[in-house]
This record gives structure tokens, sequence and C-alpha cells, in this order.
């Protein structure tokens, strides 16, 4: 359930009309739902009542500051891959201690940003970087909690492009090899061991590949434990997927992901923690849109709108399917037509939907593309000189951009030309 709904034969955000923020913010702009941020994280708390436990919103699906700060002051934890999301995070006010930092590849500077600021876990993914860790903080006279990411390689059943946890992934240990990579985590100065990480991928519609993983997890959980570790945390991930189409399939709720973990894990006596991302933002978010024009073509028409690939690119990277809907709403009954909505970017890639049943629509008119609040404007780029797209968020009757819509001037002037030339 989300906030975006017809009104009086108009799509709202909240109690305001999309057609206001597109006549004074411009378009393309991406419009978040504060209440469904809200709601949304709720229903993971929800889900992990059972147990001590800390949602922490993964950064990378959506970072504006303003996101971070609604999530944090509802006490949300932020997993983040990066020493900018790490700012970030710390820029919207969240104690370290309520940071984890996840990612493959970290740099000894923001593995040292982290144990400056202050961070509640390092989630350790491979041998050299744990040891290049244990270095530097033992140098620093620090001592950093650490969990060790494992990969279960269990097949997530999702797009391969974003699924983590079979073996021929690079992301984690395997398995097979945890209690040896833990007994030299335990010897090792500067790091204590406190859990067991895990993410088996994203938009994951189906809970047995996080029932098989778990499963792994509390094995080795045990195992850990007969070792000799201190076992308290198990960071579980995020990836449960959102419908990005109104139909009947949708993907299990957090509730029933809560009671999966509840069934693997639940008698571990460890604290919980998950990563959701796109669950939590997918559906706050649209990308407002404005036709420019309708080409008819030959056997085709092409509705050019005024997003592009470089707004959103989830569909040319993924073909994934967003949900495309006129702001004005159709009247019941109305004949469909069906349509290629692109964007004006010189590539073909640049489409959006084909043969999408649209009312018809012409120059001027917006349209709204649904779930595009995760991995939407934290993928834009200015490819063709496209300003990079602004943001807004809504609360109940109010909106504020929460990133402006930069100026031709302020693009050009991140670029210089070296005075030899
Ligand atoms: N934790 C880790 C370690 C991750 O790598 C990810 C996502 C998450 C948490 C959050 O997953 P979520 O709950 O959002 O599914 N750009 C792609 C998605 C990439 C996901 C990468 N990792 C897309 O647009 O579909």
């Amino acid at each position: 359930m989300d906030h975006f709904n017809y009104h009086g034969g108009e799509l709202w955000a909240e109690d305001v009309p999309l057609a206001r923020i597109a006549a004074e913010v411009g378009t393309p702009v991406y419009v978040y739902s504060a209440a469904t941020l809200t709601r949304h994280f709720g229903l993971f708390r929800q889900a992990l009542d059972w147990t001590e436990h800390l949602v922490c919103f993964a950064v990378k699906a959506n970072s504006n500051l303003a996101v971070l700060k609604l999530l944090g002051d509802l006490g949300a934890g932020m997993d983040v891959v990066s020493g900018g999301e790490y700012a970030r995070a710390r820029a919207a006010g969240v104690p370290g201690e309520r940071i984890v930092f996840s990612g493959v590849g970290k740099t000894l500077a923001e593995m040292r940003q982290a144990i400056e600021g202050g961070i509640r876990q390092v989630n350790i993914e491979s041998e050299p970087e744990m040891r290049a860790l244990s270095d530097l903080a033992a140098g620093m006279g620090a001592e950093v909690p650490v969990a060790i990411r494992v990969n279960p390689d269990v097949d997530a059943k999702t797009h391969e492009k974003i699924a983590t946890g079979k073996s021929e992934n690079k992301f984690g240990i395997p398995i097979a090899k945890a209690r040896q990579v833990y007994a030299e985590a335990a010897s090792l100065p500067g790091l204590r061991v406190v859990g067991v990480d895990v993410h088996i991928g994203s938009q994951l519609t189906d809970l047995e590949p996080y029932r098989a993983a778990y499963a792994k997890v509390a094995e080795l959980t045990r195992a850990l434990r007969a070792d000799g570790h201190v076992i308290s945390r198990l960071d579980l991930g995020g990836g449960l997927g959102i419908p990005y189409r109104r139909d009947n399939n949708a993907p299990p709720l957090p509730i029933e992901y809560g009671q999966v973990i509840r069934e693997t894990v639940g008698d571990l006596g460890c604290e919980i923690e998950i990563e959701p991302g796109r669950n939590i933002v997918g559906n706050a978010g649209v990308l407002l849109s404005r036709v420019i024009w309708l080409k008819e073509g030959e056997g085709r028409d092409f509705l050019i709108v005024d997003a592009a690939m470089n707004d959103l690119l989830r569909p040319a990277m993924y073909g994934a399917h967003h949900d495309i809907v006129p702001v004005v709403e159709p009247e019941l009954g109305a004949a469909l037509r069906p349509v290629d909505v692109v964007g004006p970017v010189c590539e073909s890639g640049d489409t959006f939907q084909k043969a999408a049943e649209l009312p018809p629509l012409g120059a001027g008119d917006l349209v709204a593309f649904r779930s595009a609040g995760a991995y939407g404007a934290v993928m834009a780029s200015e490819y063709n000189s496209r300003p990079l797209v602004p943001e807004v968020l809504v609360r109940g009757d109010q909106f504020a951009v929460i990133r402006a819509r930069p100026t031709f001037e302020e693009m050009l002037a991140r670029d210089s030309i070296p005075e030899w030339l």
C-alpha cells in the first residue's frame, strides 16, 4: 500500500496533487511520500518485534539526506557501502553505533573514516580486507566490531545482475571456509567478532531461498559458538521484493519474512539486523514526467517523455518494468492504445515500456512511473548533459524540494579547462 492515489480525477501524492509539483518544480522529478516510507519501515519493525533487532536501511536504494533523516528519526539504522554513504548517514543525524558498513571493496580510507567516526559493525567480505582492517584498527588503538559475510551458495531466484548468494558471485566468504576465517579473525588484534552476515540478493519474491540461507547461518552459528566465538548478532541482509505490477502476484510481506527469520534463527538468542532498501522506499516514490511529443511511427506510436534512461536506469539496465500511469485519471472504460514510452536520449535502449496500454496522451500531459523510489534517483546520471533529476518529499499537504535540479551554469562549473589548453 502506498499514498499515491487518484482524487477527483487526478493523481496525488498524499494530500498534494502531482500536477502542482510538476508546475512548481518542473519535470522530470522524483516524488516521495513520507507516510509511505514511515509505514514501510514500521512493517519491518513489526515483523521483528519478537526479538531485539535493528532495521538498517540500505542507503544505496535511496541516499537523499531527507529520506535518511526521516528514517533515522524513526530509529532506523543504516547499511552503507562507501565513504560517501557513511558521510550521508552521519549528516542525516544517524549515530555511528547504528551504522553497519558492508561492501566488497572497502578502501583503507573508508575503513579509517568509519573507525574515526564510529561504527556499529563492519561486515568483512574477504581475508585481505580482514587483515587490513585488523592492522588499521590496531594501529589506531581501536577495536572494531565485525561480522563476516558468508556466501551460502543459495540461488535467490532473482535477476542475475542482483543475485549475490551463489558461489560464483563475488560476495562473501564461502560458508564452508567460514570456521577457518573466524578462527583467524579471533586471533587478530583490533577486531572483535560479534556476528555473522549474509545477503543473498535483491528483489526476492520467494521466501524459500531465505529459509535455505538462514538455516545454513543457524548451523554455522552453532558451530562457531562451539569453537568458542561469541556470536551475538546476525545480519541477515536485505532483498525482500516489492510488487512492481499491480496484479495478484505480490511478493511475500515483511511479516511473513519475519516469520521465516523466527523459524530459522529465532532460537539462537541473537540480536537480528536486516538491511532492507527497496521494500522501504521503492513504492514510496514515483518519477513524474511530461510528454514532449507523441510521434506516430510506422506500425507503432512513440510517447516521448522528458524522463530518460539517465533519470531511471532500471528498464535499460535490467529490462525492469515500472507501471506508467497518466496523472489525469482515465475515464472508466476509456479506450486504451499501445504506445512505446521512450525518453529523449540518443539510444534505442532508452525505452521504458513497449506497447504500454495507455489512454490517448499528447504533448504536455503528465505521467508517473510507479515504484521508482528505490534505485531510481541514486542511479541517475547526467548522460546527454541532462541535469541531474531533482527530488521532492511530500508529507501530508506540504512538499519540499530535497534535491534541486542543477542549472546549466552549475553543471558547467564542475568542469575546468586547463590553462595550457
Ligand atoms: N544489503 C546488501 C549487502 C546489499 O548488497 C543490498 C543490495 C541490500 C542490502 C539491499 O537490498 P534491497 O532490500 O534493496 O533489495 N540496482 C538494483 C538493485 C541492486 C541491489 C544491490 N544490493 C536494482 O535496481 O534492482
